[in-house]
């Protein structure tokens, strides 16, 4: 299996590996609106081909809560049918391993269960609302070098 820039792939082919690992119906997530009309952060941006199919992919974005400028992780995707291999620990591995120290801190939706292990985590985000539904327990961040972050604030786009 091969890592490359996710940017070197056309939007066709992920769009298909999104599709099948979480349904079609995934635009109207709440982490879709949180990054509306930004573009992908190029260097956090993978995906993984094997034999030259796209079997993993992970996409970072540029955000904010409040003033403060933070990544938005994800979508994290793996092929439905090559899930529980360790292409999502190879892709979250690669993104924190290519993080430069200019980088914001990192926020996603997702399980802890499984993103706890990367050092994502709920304990301080629950002071945040998002542009749409989302469960407290699922909003996680990623702040090694515990910057100073708001308390309290609506996370959005950059811009
Ligand atoms: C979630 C996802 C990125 C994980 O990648 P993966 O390549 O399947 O997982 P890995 O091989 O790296 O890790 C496998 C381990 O993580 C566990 N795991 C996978 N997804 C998990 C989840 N959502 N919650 C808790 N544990 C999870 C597996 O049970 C397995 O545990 P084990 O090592 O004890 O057997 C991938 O399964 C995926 O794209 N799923 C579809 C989208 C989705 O459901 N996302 C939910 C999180 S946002």
């Amino acid at each position: 299996m091969q890592a490359t820039a996710l940017s070197s792939l056309g939007d066709g082919v992920v769009d298909e590996l999104l599709d099948d690992a979480f349904g079609i119906d995934r635009h109207q997530r709440t982490a879709y609106l949180l990054r509306k009309g930004m573009g992908a952060i190029d260097h956090l941006s993978f995906g993984i081909l094997d034999s030259g199919e796209l079997v993993g992919s992970i996409q970072c974005w540029p955000i904010r809560v409040a003033d403060a400028p933070l990544i938005l992780v994800g979508p994290v995707a793996v092929a439905s049918d090559r899930q529980s291999a360790g292409i999502g620990t190879r892709l979250m591995q690669l993104m924190l391993g290519s993080s430069e120290p200019h980088d914001a801190p990192m926020v996603m939706i997702g399980d802890p269960e499984y993103y706890g292990r990367f050092g994502f985590s709920a304990e301080s985000t629950l002071g945040w609302t998002l542009p749409g539904p989302w469960e407290p327990r699922r909003l996680l961040l990623r702040n090694p070098a515990m910057l100073d972050l708001p308390e309290h604030g609506t996370l959005g786009p950059a811009d």
